[in-house]
């Protein structure tokens, strides 16, 4: 059975947020930005906005896209760092019932800005395993709810979005096929990049804790070159699987971090940057939504042909890292 996507949509925020702007609360500038990292604006939700509420967003988009109703899906699975409620209950039972998922599981998958890729091949072995016929996969963050604001080495880097995918079997319908996936995780690096306060290791203490203990930490230039080498070793590997060449590949769509992480792997392979489709200057870091945000955004542009050779390769906090072959 050949299993794949047969639907992909996406939602952002209205609100843009350029980098000049953030250059008049924090101490950076549109210059040191862009040129460290390739990002020049970034979307944002408003205050009180969750994951859930863009993940229906991209829900209904994909369901509407795909011409079936929510109580034809039979599985949620929410790839999420930014969950409505930290641990729980899962954000996707939140779209589950918001979107009308009434037959449908629903479970959240942690596994940083990897989360979609993740979350592809499991709803690919779940369909391929018969468990489930038809699973909506939905990557979305809100990532400015754990942002320190005043922290420069951060705030620059992150935005707020949606992507949602339909996976089932491509027997009776047309879509692109799921053709292998490569996953892996380097735990030595737990501490790289964390919101280290409110889990079972160091639980929420009023006495000690404040508020800025509850964003995000990230060691920046240990990111970096974890970075480079999860993309380099990541498409070699789902190349080797499939028996093909990095030169082989139409297109590679990274996870969305930062325009030099992105380079330094292109070269590191030998292949033109221009093979690896970026759109982090205008919506920045999204974590597990940025691969969905730019499909969709290939797609609405005409850059995707069928038989056309994809590779997604994700990587983040964990560390994970790892991609999936999609034959478009
Ligand atoms: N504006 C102005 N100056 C800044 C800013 C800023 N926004 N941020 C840092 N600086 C300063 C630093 O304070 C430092 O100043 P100092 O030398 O006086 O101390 C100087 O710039 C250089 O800092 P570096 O950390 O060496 O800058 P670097 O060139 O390494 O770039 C960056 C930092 C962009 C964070 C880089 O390390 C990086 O991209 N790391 C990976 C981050 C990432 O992608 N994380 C997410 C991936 S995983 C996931 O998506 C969850």
């Amino acid at each position: 059975m050949k299993t794949g996507i047969t639907a992909l949509a996406c939602y952002v925020p209205d609100r843009v947020v350029t980098n000049d702007e953030l250059s008049r609360t924090v101490d950076t500038s549109d210059e040191w930005i862009v040129s460290h990292t390739g990002i020049r604006e970034r979307r944002l939700a408003a205050p009180g906005v969750s994951a859930s509420d863009l993940g229906v967003e991209a829900g209904r988009r994909v369901l509407e896209q795909r011409g079936i109703g929510a109580d034809e899906i039979d599985l949620v699975i929410v790839a999420t760092s930014t969950p409505d409620y930290a641990p729980f209950p899962a954000s996707a039972c939140v779209v589950q019932e918001r979107l009308g998922c009434s037959r449908a599981g629903a479970f959240d998958l942690q596994a940083g800005c990897t989360g979609f890729v993740y979350a592809l091949e499991a709803a690919r072995s779940f369909v391929t395993a018969g468990s489930f016929g038809r699973v909506l996969v939905i990557g979305s963050e809100v990532l400015s709810s754990i942002t320190n604001w005043s922290d420069r080495n951060s705030c620059v880097l992150f935005g707020d979005g949606a992507g949602a995918a339909i996976v089932e079997s491509l027997d009776a319908v047309p879509g692109h096929e799921i053709r292998a996936s490569w996953l892996r995780s380097d735990g030595a690096g737990e501490t790289a990049l964390m919101r280290r306060i409110g889990g079972s290791r160091v639980p929420f203490d009023p006495a000690v804790h404040t508020a800025e203990d509850f964003f995000l930490t990230m060691d920046g230039k240990r990111v970096y070159l974890f970075a480079v080498d999860a993309i380099v070793r990541s498409i070699r590997s789902l190349c080797e699987t499939a028996g093909l060449t990095p030169a082989d590949v139409d297109w590679i769509v990274p996870h969305q971090a930062n325009l030099r992480i992105i380079e330094a792997a292109a070269k590191r392979l030998g292949l033109p940057v221009e093979r690896f489709y970026t759109n982090l200057d205008r919506y920045a870091n999204t974590s597990a939504a940025s691969i969905p945000i730019a499909i969709e955004e290939m797609v609405g542009k005409g850059l995707l042909s069928p038989g056309q050779t994809m590779l997604t390769v994700g990587f983040g906090a964990g560390l994970t890292y790892g991609g999936n072959l999609i034959r478009w």
